[in-house]
């Protein structure tokens, strides 16, 4: 327990900017390689660079960290912005299986890993659900 009291952090807890570097490199060498990723692996860009920038500067501010992406892109309506690509369940179980891959091999605490694989479940499945409803 450190002095604010606070020892379950999940900013710290995933190893800040550097930890969540590695884990969206993991997640995105998944997506390069897994066949169940194809699906979504075609609707992003041939360059992943930017993606993992993105991706890396968004988890940090998901998980309590510097808003890295609304300082460096601006404001983002997750939903809206997916809208524009197909995801349904599919797409979104991919895109989910990428991720809990990527977490497993971080040198996460186990219920760390099982607590980030629930939370970054919130917005996929709200991405899904905004996507069917077609708002
Ligand atoms: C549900 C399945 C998902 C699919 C199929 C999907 C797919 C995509 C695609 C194709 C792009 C555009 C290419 C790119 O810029 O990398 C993108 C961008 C992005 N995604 Fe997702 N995504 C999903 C879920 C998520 C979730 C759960 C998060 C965050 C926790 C997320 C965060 C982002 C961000 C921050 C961007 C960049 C937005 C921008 O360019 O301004 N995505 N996603």
């Amino acid at each position: 327990m450190n002095e604010d009291g606070n020892d379950m952090n999940p900013y710290r807890a995933s190893g800040e900017l550097a930890g969540i570097t590695s884990l969206v490199d993991a997640f995105y060498a998944n997506m390069d390689r897994f066949p169940e990723a194809r699906v979504i692996r075609k609707m992003h860009p041939e360059d992943l660079t930017e993606s993992r920038k993105k991706l890396t500067y968004f988890l940090c501010g998901v998980l309590g960290g510097p808003r890295l992406f609304i300082e460096h892109y601006g404001e983002i309506n997750l939903p809206d912005f997916h809208s524009q690509f197909p995801i349904g369940y599919d797409e979104r179980d991919a895109w989910m299986y990428c991720m809990q891959h990527a977490i497993a091999v971080q040198p996460y605490e186990a219920s760390f890993k099982e607590y980030l694989v629930a939370r970054l479940h919130i917005p996929a499945e709200r991405i899904r659900l905004v996507n069917e409803m077609g708002i």
